[in-house]
């Protein structure tokens, strides 16, 4: 029986965990090197100790089978080869490693094993710099790179929606560039330290790297087969893998053909595109099968809808959504002939019309498909963005006591001033309904930044407080009060996009940031403040350098709010006064 999807993505993750976890102790201990190489040594001690005996070698080297092994199962199982060019990276870099690897493995772990050659970083350096070492500084270089930059972008790729990690991009980045350019640093000073040591006739180098003549022979010997082995049986899997996907979608297609008709505009010439694939493809990799452009924003994980297809002939004989669909059709309220492209696997024959042009044919159009619901095209992505949401309180009181004219006017400074205060801080207005206002911040450029992203909706939150009370002061006779304002301000991941027939097309994001953002600022009124930040908010100015520091943060309100309509608590500050805004911004009096 096929293990379920879920089961083997965590036993990806984990075994990917897992070797990132070495490769940081391995790295770290090369950096040590910038020291002495002793230091290295002694930093191999402490770093690399728990990746030894039974426990370490069995995390590492199952860890390493495992994800090996499920990297050549996802090739098996991939449809087509058409991917992202990060995915592209991912998995050739991936498939790179073992035949680093297995040189130095052998060289390492067999050689203690068979041949009871010392482990040490003494021997390492050794191999790497001595003149006989040959181009075992170059593999291992390449190794610590190809290493690393797989790690990481498995590491992107698995966290780039969670906001703590997104709020931290900035310093996991930094950390990312660092710890391998100090590696190759840490490998080059040890690397002379080591040298000197040899000119110099060093007898603790001497007495750590000797090896009897024979010893040594039989270990060159005995060892390079292994290495041969190993790496032949690599690119022999590999390849295998490759041929077997050609043999069995010849076969798939040949023997267990599908064939999907596509109608309507997806449809060459406005006639009938027919696509022959395996039985198994889901509808949406047909499509990027055939180049057929069909919208995908979320890449085939059910989380958009922009898939969806109206199944025009062959409904009878489909197989009923799984959950992820069915949630997403409920959500979307999809009339029962409504699929999603990237879950509906047939497995006979069908004829469907995509209903959401992608939005490279269809620049400048209004979207919407014929279900009947608003969607987002053209260059929507997903993005980490802050929601920013106003409301002026007592509004209606305020209506009610003025002429309709006075009321408007009123209500129009108000706007002014949050749209002014947004578009400053570099925000887009993508909402006023009455007296409430939705602004985003971020989303629009190629890389979400996210701390100056939090640090510009302050900014607009901090300008729209200061404008409101502005505002107040220049009407103060016309008032029985000052104005009072509400704000929520979250940091989310969102579907950010334009939609509209008018050019320029106004920009609009959509997912549960928003509705958090709103769901806050609603809260203002029970907690008598004037805003309310989502802890992730903070968290993201924070990571920037130029927030708070805990002491001062401390002194803030701190609540978990239920937010209505979310179905989980969330962590929040509670902005009282506008001095504590500065202080969250990082701005200290003086
Ligand atoms: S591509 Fe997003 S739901 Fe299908």
């Amino acid at each position: 029986m096929r293990p379920p999807a879920p089961v083997l993505a965590r036993l990806r993750i984990i075994s990917g965990i897992i070797l990132f976890l070495y490769a940081s102790c391995h790295f770290l201990t090369h950096a040590s090197g910038i020291l002495t190489a002793p230091a290295m040594e002694a930093t191999s001690r402490v770093l690399l100790v728990p990746w030894k005996g039974w426990i370490g070698h069995t995390a590492l080297y199952g860890a390493f089978t495992v994800h090996a092994a499920l990297g050549l199962h996802a090739l098996w199982r991939r449809r087509h080869l058409r991917m992202s060019a990060v995915e592209a990276w991912q998995l050739g870099l991936g498939l790179l490693i073992p035949l680093i690897v297995i040189r130095h493995a052998v060289s390492v772990r067999l050689g203690e094993m068979l041949y009871g050659l010392d482990d040490s970083y003494w021997r390492l350096l050794a191999g790497y710099w001595l003149p006989e070492a040959g181009i075992n500084l170059f593999l291992q270089l390449l190794l610590l790179v190809v290493v690393w930059v797989h790690g990481c972008i498995g590491l992107y790729r698995w966290l780039r929606f969670k906001t703590w990690f997104m709020a931290r991009s900035h310093l996991l980045l930094v950390a990312a560039c660092l710890v391998p350019v100090l590696a190759v640093i840490g490998i080059a000073i040890a690397g002379a330290d080591i040298q000197a040591r040899a000119a110099a006739g060093d007898p603790e180098l001497a007495r750590m790297t000797a090896v009897a003549p024979e010893v040594a022979a039989a270990a060159r010997a005995g060892l390079g087969p292994w290495v041969e082995c190993l790496t032949g049986a690599w690119v022999l899997l590999v390849g295998g893998v490759l041929a077997g996907r050609l043999l069995r979608d010849g076969h798939a297609r040949h023997f267990r053909a599908v064939r999907i008709r596509y109608a309507g505009p997806a449809a060459a010439d406005g006639g009938e595109t027919v696509v022959t694939v395996p039985r198994g493809w889901s509808v949406l990799e047909a499509s990027l099968s055939a180049r057929i452009p069909h919208a995908s924003i979320c890449g085939g994980q059910g989380r958009c809808s922009t898939c969806r297809v109206r199944v025009l002939d062959g409904r009878d004989q489909l197989p009923p959504p799984r959950a992820v669909e069915a949630e997403m059709l409920r959500r979307i309220r999809a009339p029962g002939d409504v699929r999603l492209a990237c879950q509906l696997r047939p497995l006979t024959d069908l004829t469907v019309q995509p209903l959401i042009p992608p939005g490279a044919r269809f620049t400048g159009a209004m979207v919407e498909d014929h279900t009947g619901a608003a969607g987002l095209v053209g260059h929507a992505r997903e993005a980490m963005v802050v929601a920013l949401f106003t409301d002026l309180r007592a509004s209606t009181r305020l209506a009610a006591e003025r002429t309709a004219y006075d009321a408007l006017y009123l209500i129009e400074r108000y706007v002014d001033v949050v749209t002014e205060a947004v578009t400053a801080a570099g925000g887009r207005v993508t909402g006023i309904a009455g007296d409430g206002v939705m602004s985003v911040f971020g989303g629009t450029g190629p890389v979400d930044d996210v701390p100056a992203t939090c640090r510009a909706a302050l900014a607009a939150a901090a300008a729209i407080w200061d404008g409101v009370e502005a505002l107040s002061a220049e009407l103060r006779h016309e008032l029985d009060a000052p104005l009072r304002i509400g704000i929520g301000v979250h940091l989310g991941p969102s579907v950010v996009g334009t939609t509209g027939v008018t050019a320029p097309r106004p920009i609009q994001f959509l997912g549960d940031t928003g509705n958090v953002a709103a769901r806050l600022e609603e809260a203002t009124k029970a907690e008598r403040c004037t805003l309310i930040l989502s802890e992730a908010t903070v968290a993201g100015v924070v990571a920037g350098g130029r927030g708070p520091g805990p002491a001062e943060l401390g002194r803030i309100g701190h609540r978990v709010l239920d937010i209505r309509g979310r179905g989980g608590a969330i962590a929040v500050r509670i902005v009282a006064t506008r001095a504590e805004l500065d202080v969250i911004r990082g701005h200290r009096p003086g």
